[in-house]
């Protein structure tokens, strides 16, 4: 137990995870809304307490939101970090940490929220995209903006090496952020 460290929520590949891990932010313990994401194998290698929490096993987004907040709470979090975490958080959770909780965004927010980002930056052709590291409140990628930094889109660009360009680039503000807010 790392009372310490932070709560990290994942849904899918974990790089930004991986990130935290390799720039030695202390990892509390991993949650996920999706059983055997290779995010949860990350954490595990590095010896963090990881626990999924299927939408299907609870009575509503409510109760399974709950759940994770009092899991993480179990393990002494309070700074909670979205790497890669594919659900809207209900108020439940969030009232538990308020102005708290951070997330990742591949794009230049306001432009472009929403599960989609990389593919509508493309189909808007816009000349320059990035990564956003904000706040969570109950919109759509709404909260406040901690930072953010531009990365240009390229005429030959597939959503995936858009992606990639951006996910360098979110590889490091996002650690920088959850330093600078875990030292107050
Ligand atoms: C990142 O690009 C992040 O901006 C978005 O989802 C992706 C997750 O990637 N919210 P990973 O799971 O951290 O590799």
């Amino acid at each position: 137990m790392r009372p310490d460290g932070v709560g990290v929520l994942v849904s899918g590949t974990g790089t930004n995870l991986q990130a935290l891990i390799d720039a030695g932010i202390p990892i509390a313990a991993v949650a996920s809304n999706v059983a055997d994401v290779p995010a949860l194998e990350r954490a595990e290698a590095v010896g963090a307490p990881t626990r999924s929490f299927p939408l299907a096993e609870y009575p509503d987004r409510d109760a399974r939101d709950e759940a994770i907040a009092e899991w993480l709470e179990s393990y002494g979090v309070d700074l909670v970090v979205c790497a890669g975490y594919m659900h809207l958080l209900r108020l439940t959770f969030l009232s538990r940490f308020p102005d708290r909780v951070v997330n990742v965004h591949p794009a230049l927010l306001p432009a472009f929220p929403g599960a989609h980002a990389v593919e509508d930056a493309l189909a808007a052709g816009v000349a320059e995209t990035g990564a956003t590291v904000h706040l969570v409140d109950d919109g759509v990628d709404t909260g406040r903006i901690l930072r953010q930094e531009a990365v240009p889109v390229f005429p030959q660009d597939t959503p995936a090496t858009l992606h990639e360009r951006i996910q360098l680039v979110e590889h490091r503000l996002l650690p920088e952020v959850v330093k600078e807010l875990l030292a107050g």
